[in-house]
């Protein structure tokens, strides 16, 4: 076999431990079926199913499957991808009819022994394959303001919050906005005129914070037919989540923010 021909057949990302961290073997290898589904609407106006069967190591992940497929095998296979490792937001999709970042799903966690099936995440329009079209989701975002707004005077030095007060939207600021959770969501999936999960765990992280002067028109903003009163409470958004957020619970606590201030 030539060099080329052995680096073509090598797993995506061959690891090699350090003897300290239980390396000194190989890692081992298994089978995968990897099956995709496709759509071009430069070739066909309807989708397709791609099925691979790929050699993986104990250590990768879906994208590494996906990244085998585009640089050893069909280069036209397309989804987005950028920090590898759960920052970015930007490969989130249906990994076996749940919504998951492909850059944290170790093929090893999921069941081999049938194909691994993936898809482009659902209530955005499809552009090519795993890619849909993101401007609905940012839409919504944008319109709940998600930057501080203060009245006050520029102060001099840092605005101070106290420990309590910060714990207060702890959660919500840990979103990455993959829309995972919008995405994921049976009332957005019907109109797509929903404001969504994301948004409102965003306006929360502003809405619940000390500094901030706007909570009232953000509220008035989520008080809207397409707002909060749409949540459903089916929990999918929380169970989608790659960062662990209780977006139901934000989403409670944005409804009762609305209540207590009854507009
Ligand atoms: S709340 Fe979670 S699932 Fe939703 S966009 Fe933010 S990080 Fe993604
Ligand atoms: S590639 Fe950045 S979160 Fe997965």
């Amino acid at each position: 076999m030539t060099t080329q021909e052995k680096e073509a057949a090598e797993p995506a990302s061959k690891v090699d431990l350090p003897q300290e961290q239980g390396g000194g073997g190989e890692i081992p290898t298994f089978e995968v079926t990897l099956r995709v589904r496709r759509y071009d609407p430069e070739v066909s106006a309807e989708p397709r199913w791609d099925e691979w069967q790929l050699t993986m190591f104990g250590t990768d992940r879906v994208l590494d499957a996906l990244h085998k497929v585009k640089w050893e095998i069909d280069g036209s296979l397309s989804f987005r991808r950028s920090c590898a490792h759960g920052i970015c937001g930007s490969d989130a999709m249906r990994i076996n009819g749940r919504n998951r970042l492909a850059c944290k799903t170790l093929l090893k966690d999921l069941d081999l022994s049938k194909p691994v099936i993936v898809e482009a995440i659902k209530g955005l329009p499809c552009e090519k394959d795993l890619i849909v079209d993101m401007e609905p989701f940012f839409q919504s975002y944008r319109e709940i303001m998600p930057f501080l707004m203060n009245d006050g005077h520029e102060p001099k030095r840092e605005r101070y919050q106290s420990v309590e007060d910060r714990e207060r939207f702890d959660d919500t600021t840990k979103c990455i906005l993959c829309a995972a959770c919008t995405s994921s969501c049976p009332v957005f999936w019907t109109d797509g005129q929903y404001f969504g999960p994301a948004a409102i765990v965003n306006a929360h992280r502003f809405i619940f914070d000390s500094r901030d002067d706007a909570g009232d028109l953000r509220l008035e903003i989520l008080n809207d037919k397409e707002g909060v009163w749409r949540c459903r409470t089916t929990f999918n958004c929380t169970d989608a989540c790659p960062r662990g957020i209780q977006v139901t619970k934000a989403i409670a606590e944005v409804k009762q923010a609305v209540l207590a201030r009854a507009f």
